[in-house]
């Protein structure tokens, strides 16, 4: 056997990567952590968290390639391998800052950057459900030298899942209480909740994504005032509401459908923001700005409101992501949200903005001993099984 395979005894303590694009394309974010155990028997420590940079280029053309209309399949082709370049040198970026050798490094868990994502089956052509990663792992783990396991989602496909979120799963097996009915909110591009009922099993958690995240403010924030992104919101915060704009926003039917259920920028993307665009000649650019800020704290509200039961009285909800950073938001959802405690995230050194990177080693690490790690009844599948793909480096 390679010796590259030696640490897959779940016990012992092995230093890990984990490596993320979001769905915000704004940067790869890499964790560098140890690992020990695996489940919910898992142990955390964070070594070093860093954000590496997307080049604007790189970003316009991944953007481009994401949309059905007017991507090329030479450039995915390319930027399959140029993109899991950029994802090698970021781990191995954070390992020469951190002094440590490559070798000393057992493996990384790296998610790719999701350019489609089809969950639903009724509108395939074949019947099927399906969801495209590229940065292949394999050009990662032979650049690097260290083991990489990639393409976590494809696997949750095969039984009619819907590969997303994934995230549940971290939260389940680090973050859950045995007296706070929890919900941990992510704010990426699109975000997604998961609830954990107090002292909760894995079958009684569920999770589903509930709308947009930062996806449209981001998409109108560049169109309108040429930034790729509203910083502190000091754009919303200048503008306020627009009532027609927020109720034809409302009109979406995608954060009203019931769950189990999963969205990426095939809905909020191109179509849906020329939609918005209709409205610039009458409404002042901040308002604009100021309504997608309150329409998103208001998809999640409206989620938790109506999927999360009655009897489970959510004392807190944790937020995540870069949307956690956004302070209308987190004001708006408080205010939306009286009875709950709403917070930004931070547990043992894991923040708001490095807790997706770390669900990617933790999914590795799983795969590596042989665990099943999707949940049957955040994504639909009717199976477990085991996430992602390993590429075994050769040194
Ligand atoms: N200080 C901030 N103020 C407002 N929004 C922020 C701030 N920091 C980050 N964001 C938002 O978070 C987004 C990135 O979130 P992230 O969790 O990385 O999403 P993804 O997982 O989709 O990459 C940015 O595009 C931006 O919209
Ligand atoms: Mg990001």
């Amino acid at each position: 056997l390679p010796s590259s395979i030696k640490f897959l005894n779940p016990k012992s303590e092995k230093t890990a990567i984990g490596l993320l694009s979001g769905t915000s394309v704004d940067g790869i974010d890499a964790i560098l952590l140890k690992i020990k155990n695996c489940g919910t028997e898992t142990k955390v420590k964070i070594l070093d968290f860093k954000t590496f940079p997307i080049p604007k280029t790189l970003k316009a053309s991944i953007l481009l390639n994401s949309n059905n209309s007017s991507a090329k399949i030479v450039n995915i082709c390319e930027l399959n391998v140029y993109l899991a370049k950029m994802f090698a040198n970021a781990a191995l970026n954070i390992c020469k800052k951190n002094k440590i050798k490559t070798e000393k490094v057992d493996f990384i868990g790296s998610h790719g950057q999701t350019i489609h994502h089809l969950p639903d089956k009724s509108k395939s052509r074949w019947k099927v459900k399906s969801t495209l990663q590229i940065g292949d792992p394999s050009v990662i783990s032979n650049l690097t030298g260290i083991t990489t396991v990639g393409d976590f989602r494809i696997a949750d496909c095969t039984f009619d899942g819907d590969g997303a979120p994934l995230v549940p799963f971290l939260d389940y097996i680090l973050f859950r209480s045995k007296t706070n009915n929890r919900g941990l909110l992510n704010i990426g591009g699109i975000a997604n909740i998961t609830i954990l009922p107090k002292g909760c099993s894995k079958d009684e958690v569920f999770a589903f994504d509930t709308g947009p995240g930062n996806m449209l403010i981001d998409s109108l924030v560049k169109i309108l005032f040429n930034k790729n992104f509203d910083k502190n919101a000091k754009i919303a915060l200048s503008g306020k509401l627009n009532f027609e704009l927020f109720s034809i926003l409302q009109q979406d039917y995608y954060f009203k459908s019931k769950p189990p259920k999963s969205t990426g920028r095939e809905l909020y993307g191109e179509k849906f923001v020329k939609e918005i665009l209709r409205f610039v000649k009458r409404i002042p650019k901040e308002d604009i700005i100021y309504t997608l800020t309150e329409f998103t704290a208001f998809t999640i509200y409206y989620n938790i409101k109506k999927f999360v039961p009655a009897k489970i009285k959510l004392n807190e909800l944790i937020v995540s992501g870069g949307g956690s950073c956004n302070p209308l938001i987190m004001k708006l959802l408080q205010e939306y949200l009286p009875d709950v405690k709403v917070k930004k995230f931070n547990f043992n050194g894991i923040t708001a903005e490095s807790k997706e990177a770390v669900l990617f080693a933790i999914l590795a690490n799983e795969c590596l001993c042989g665990n099943p790690t999707n949940m049957k009844n955040v994504t639909g599948s009717k199976k477990d099984t085991i996430l992602g793909k390993i590429c075994l480096a050769y040194n």
